[in-house]
């Protein structure tokens, strides 16, 4: 798998910066990086495991029915590669399902920043890897100290209702990034990097890996409720598990409408500003 993510991770460097947008429609791009890398995965995932399906975001599923199923997402990160901004990867996991109920469960994933060339791995039930070397979840334990993520998507933005708890966040925790590649959050949760991620709406693509590298980290994921995570879930949140509660209650309070702290006034500001030299 490594060996994979790394040849498509070094065919996406070669578009960078020289790439043309395509949209698939309102702001979702795609560009010729996305479409050759998960030709690229496909292809040789099917050389070597011919019988296994594949589930990749830019061709979709061919279900034949197997045992395994590959979660594909060839390029996490599109709208910062587009825009030259490096932060993007790619990701891949492998699931295999039981041969009666049809329950995956995710046994291996790889997640390639070619950019920092940096390889995130984890198999189920041996721990988590970064370039080789074992990796752990932080141990910060107090929301203050927390260094959190989250991400928005693309589409139906008008929907989402990620800003307040993106506000709320901001002011209890030490800081939020929203960097743009949810795999890579989740594998900067595994690393102690950051101490949680969270998101509404991710798809298997963007998490089968990440998922599986945060638990073998040491991590918690779950939904914002706290319980089990599936690959389906439209909520996602990992945590160095220390910080899971905290933030589960965080969430139940944003969700109630409870203690949600006012939004600055921009008004105010500009009166403020207009009648002082120095705000
Ligand atoms: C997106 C990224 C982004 C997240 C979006 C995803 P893509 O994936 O992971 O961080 O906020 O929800 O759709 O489209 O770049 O593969
Ligand atoms: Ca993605
Ligand atoms: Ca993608």
């Amino acid at each position: 798998m490594a060996e994979i993510a790394r040849e498509a991770g070094a065919l996406i460097m070669g578009h960078f910066q020289r790439v043309s947008i395509e949209y698939k429609g309102d702001a979702d791009l795609v560009t010729i990086a996305d479409r050759q890398s998960e030709e690229l995965i496909r292809e040789r995932i099917l050389s070597r495991w011919p019988s296994h399906d594949i589930l990749g975001e830019e061709q979709g599923l061919v279900d034949t029915g197997s045992e395994y199923r590959w979660y594909v997402d060839p390029l996490d990160g599109t709208t910062n590669f587009a825009h030259g901004f490096p932060v993007f990867c790619v990701s891949m996991a492998l699931e295999r399902r039981g041969a009666l109920d049809h329950r995956g469960e995710r046994i291996a994933g790889v997640v390639y920043d070619p950019t920092r060339d940096e390889l995130f791995a984890a198999e189920k039930g041996s721990g988590a890897l970064l370039n080789g070397e074992p990796m752990r979840v932080s141990q910060t334990r107090d929301l203050a100290e927390c260094l959190v993520a989250t991400g928005f998507p693309s589409r139906k933005r008008h929907k989402n209702p990620n800003i307040y708890f993106y506000h709320q966040l901001t002011l209890r925790t030490h800081g939020v990034r929203r960097a743009g590649s949810a795999a890579l959050d989740l594998c900067y949760v595994a690393s102690g990097r950051l101490d949680a991620f969270w998101e509404f709406n991710l798809n298997p693509w963007d998490t089968a890996a990440g998922v599986l590298i945060v638990q073998e980290a040491g991590g918690c994921v779950t939904n914002f409720a706290g319980g089990e995570f599936n690959i389906d879930s439209r909520e996602t949140l990992a945590t160095n598990g220390f910080m899971h509660e905290a933030l589960m209650r965080e969430f139940e309070e944003i969700f109630a409408g409870r203690g949600l702290e006012a939004i600055a006034d921009p008004r105010a500001y500009k009166r403020q500003v207009s009648g002082s030299a120095n705000p």
